[in-house]
Order: C-alpha cells, then sequence, then structure tokens
C-alpha cells in the first residue's frame, strides 16, 4: 500500500474512532458546568447473572437498550445483531487521572470493535480498541483535543482476546499514561503539553459498534479488519468486572480554571462527590447485611428495637443532605433525585415493616440497586 494511500486509510479510520465534539467544550465556553467527580470512591463492580441493569446512578447507556445489554454467568453482554447497531455506555462521573480497569471478552467476528475509553469536556481521549477479526493484536489510542490530524493508534499482542477474559488495565497520571494488558505494560505515554497528552477530567465510556457495518466509510471498514458479515451474528462483548478509581480523593467536582485545556488549570471542588456517597452507603450496607446475616434470632429482635431509633435519626440526615444536593448542578442532581427518592421509599418500608411487627432491615435485602 502506498504511503498517501495508507495516510488517507489511516485519517478516515480516525474519524470513525474520535469522539469529535462535545456538549460544552471548556476551550471554546467559559462557562459550561461543574464536571461531577467520582473523587475518593472506587467504583468497582463485577457483573453476573443476578445483575439486573447497568446501575443508572453510575453509567448512562446512551447507545443500545435495556435489549441489548445483557447479564449471564461470565458478565455484561452487550449484543450487536444486524446493520446500525451499536451500544455505548458512559460514566455520570469523571475521573482527573487515575485507574481503570476492565476485566472482559472481546467480541468475535469482522469488523466488529469492543472498545472502552475516556473521554473529557475538551475532548482529550486515551483508547483500547479490540478489532473483533484480530485474534493476537489489540489497539491503543489516544487524542489531544480531538485533533483528528493526529495518528496515535499502536498495536499490542494479545492471545484471543476474543476467546476468553483478558484485563485490561490503565493507569493515567500527571507523568505518563500506561496500557497494561494481562500485567505486562504494552505501552507508556509520557506527559506533554496540552493538546499533546491527555490531561483533563475524563467520563469513561464502553460499547460495541461495528466499524466493517456496509454504512461505514471504506477506511473505517479497512481499520476494522474487514466487512461485517451479519449473518455470522449476533456478536457479543461481555464484561466481566470494571473498577475505576480516580486519582484525585475529597473532589466533589472537577471545573476549568481557564481556556487553555492544561491539567494547571484545573481546580478541584472539595467535599464528597454524589457518586462516592452513592458508593459509601452501598459498602456501608453490604457489610451491615453480612453482619446482620450472621446474627442470632435473638439478637436481630433486640437490636430491631434499637435500629429503630437511630433509623429515624439517619432519615432526618439524609433529607437534609438531599436537600442540599438538589441545588446542586444537573448530573449531581440526577443522582441526588436517586438518593432523595430512596430514601423516601425506605422511610415508607420502614412504616410498613413497623407496623407490621418486623424491625427496620428487610431493605438491605434489596443490595442490587442503589
Ligand atoms: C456555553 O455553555 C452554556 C452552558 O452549557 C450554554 O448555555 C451556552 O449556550 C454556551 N455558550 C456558547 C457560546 O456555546
Ligand atoms: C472489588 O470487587 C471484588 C468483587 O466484588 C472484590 O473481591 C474486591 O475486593 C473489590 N476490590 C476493592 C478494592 O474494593
Ligand atoms: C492484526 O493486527 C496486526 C497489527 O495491526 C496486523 O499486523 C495483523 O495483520 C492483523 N491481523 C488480522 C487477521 O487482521
Ligand atoms: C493537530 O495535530 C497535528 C499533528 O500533530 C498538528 O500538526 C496540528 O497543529 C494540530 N492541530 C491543532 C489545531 O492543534
Ligand atoms: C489487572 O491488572 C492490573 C495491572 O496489572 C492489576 O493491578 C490488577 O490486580 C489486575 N486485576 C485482576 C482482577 O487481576
Ligand atoms: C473534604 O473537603 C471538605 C470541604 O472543603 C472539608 O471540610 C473536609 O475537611 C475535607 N475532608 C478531608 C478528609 O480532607
Ligand atoms: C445521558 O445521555 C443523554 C444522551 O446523551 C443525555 O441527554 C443525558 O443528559 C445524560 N444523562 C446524564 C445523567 O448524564
Amino acid at each position: 500500500m502506498s504511503r498517501s494511500i495508507f495516510i488517507s486509510l489511516a485519517l478516515l479510520a480516525w474519524h470513525a474512532a474520535a469522539q469529535t465534539s462535545s456538549l460544552c467544550d471548556p476551550r471554546h465556553n467559559a462557562s459550561c458546568p461543574n464536571d461531577p467527580a467520582l473523587g475518593s470512591g472506587i467504583y468497582n463492580e463485577t457483573f453476573t447473572s443476578t445483575t439486573t441493569e447497568l446501575n443508572p446512578n453510575f453509567w448512562n447507556v446512551t447507545s443500545g437498550n435495556a435489549e441489548t445489554v445483557q447479564f449471564g454467568e461470565n458478565g455484561a453482554e452487550l449484543v450487536i445483531a444486524k446493520s446500525g447497531d451499536s451500544v455505548t455506555a458512559q460514566s455520570t462521573f469523571y475521573i482527573m487521572y487515575g485507574v481503570v480497569e476492565v476485566i472482559m471478552q472481546a467480541a468475535a467476528g469482522q469488523g466488529i470493535i469492543s472498545t472502552f475509553d475516556l473521554i473529557s469536556d475538551d475532548l482529550d481521549e486515551i483508547d483500547l480498541e479490540i478489532m473483533g477479526g484480530n485474534t493476537s493484536f489489540v489497539e491503543s489510542n489516544w487524542y489531544g483535543w480531538g485533533n483528528t490530524s493526529q495518528y496515535n493508534a499502536q498495536y499490542h499482542p494479545c492471545n484471543g482476546p476474543q476467546q476468553g477474559m483478558h484485563n485490561y488495565t490503565i493507569v493515567w497520571s500527571q507523568d505518563q499514561l500506561q496500557w497494561i494488558i494481562d500485567g505486562s505494560v504494552a505501552r507508556t505515554l509520557p506527559y506533554a503539553k496540552a493538546g499533546r497528552y491527555p490531561q483533563t477530567p475524563s467520563i469513561m465510556k464502553f460499547g460495541i459498534w461495528a466499524g466493517g457495518d456496509s454504512t461505514e466509510p471504506e477506511g473505517t471498514v479497512v481499520w476494522a479488519g474487514g466487512k461485517t458479515d451479519w449473518t455470522k451474528g449476533p456478536f457479543t462483548m461481555t464484561i466481566q468486572s470494571i473498577k475505576i478509581t480516580d486519582a484525585s480523593t475529597n473532589t466533589s467536582s472537577y471545573t476549568y480554571g481557564d481556556n487553555t485545556g492544561d491539567y494547571q488549570s484545573i481546580k478541584a471542588v472539595a467535599g464528597e462527590s454524589a457518586a462516592y456517597k452513592l458508593l459509601n452507603k452501598k459498602s456501608a450496607i453490604e457489610s451491615a447485611t453480612a453482619q446482620w446475616n450472621g446474627l442470632s434470632d435473638g439478637a436481630k429482635i433486640g437490636i430491631g428495637c434499637g435500629v429503630g431509633g437511630a433509623f429515624a435519626v439517619l432519615i432526618i440526615v439524609y433529607t437534609a443532605v438531599c436537600i442540599v444536593q438538589r441545588k446542586r448542578g444537573k448530573a449531581e442532581k440526577a443522582i441526588a433525585d436517586e438518593q432523595w427518592n430512596e430514601h423516601t421509599s425506605e422511610l415508607m418500608e420502614y412504616r410498613t415493616q413497623m407496623a407490621k411487627g418486623h424491625f427496620a432491615v428487610s431493605h438491605m435485602g434489596h443490595g442490587e440497586k442503589f
């Protein structure tokens, strides 16, 4: 292939993979809303056949629907079956440096792309892309400011990404960015100035799409490894677990101090993030449930009497927190509303249980959804 053809194919592929617009780009708009942070929380979820949904507190499914995200014994299954199908979910929270670990099995099938990435409001982007027809290599890539004239893709050996679970970990700091595959560092990108190194708060996105679909440009089809044969579908990407850690602690949100896109302009607003509060509450309830299950019936009745009073106080405290929360940014508000509804329903549940002569812990059994 001549160099010029190669470059034009590469550029087409670029357009297919890079995100080229943002709801509000802080390099071009001084009044973008704050980015809700993950902050001190660790989002850590293993998907199983008992998982019922991608928790909407943490994930926004922007392409696809409940039928295209299923849960099986190996994890969350993202399924595409016909031309035009794709499934994408994105986190409701941002991280500013940190670690993203995904244990997954890519979809098999020519032209099918299984992917996850980190993307910021000014379009810094960190990618991992796996072609369904290439059983021995996976691709890493990155972009600065959505600049589609850069070409940074590299390929790394990986033994059968479609044949079993592999651990893809991105470790992102101020100094360097690393892609680690099954425990081996595949690529290290050293820090460079803004626009040449991702350095702004980012959401995590994952999904499956067909770069080999007949509706895609020729360059994209070539990059994806050839035309997709839909009669061989459906094509399924399986995610066993996702773990996301934000390098910033005690941070409720991030803001851009100016339009430089430089990490030094990013400000962390101190406080507990909405995501952290939800995660913290979830783990507190999980350990309380485990403890509760270990107790004798006599102890349960004794504690139940005490819990009644303590629980009523908690409801008042949470209600106050929720009222404050409701005044904050839009995405935070969505999460706060969820909390509000949940605590209201907890209160109702508590009353019902008390009326029946039970004590107030049965809501803990709902463990899955917060
Ligand atoms: C800047 O962002 C704000 C908030 O999203 C929006 O209301 C406003 O229209 C944007 N301004 C421009 C010039 O795009
Ligand atoms: C993450 O979750 C897994 C399974 O749920 C658990 O075994 C592990 O200890 C968790 N790790 C952290 C750091 O929370
Ligand atoms: C897999 O990717 C590598 C690296 O780009 C490439 O050399 C190889 O030809 C690809 N194999 C297939 C079957 O597409
Ligand atoms: C985009 O990246 C290319 C290649 O690195 C560079 O030459 C060009 O100046 C960049 N464009 C902008 C607008 O930053
Ligand atoms: C995945 O790889 C990362 C980086 O090597 C490692 O820290 C982590 O423990 C691995 N996760 C699992 C579940 O093995
Ligand atoms: C977190 O930030 C809040 C708000 O500034 C502050 O009051 C609190 O002391 C901080 N907590 C920690 C552990 O740093
Ligand atoms: C979810 O995504 C849709 C479509 O992009 C968007 O309109 C909505 O605001 C998002 N919700 C949250 C909570 O981010």
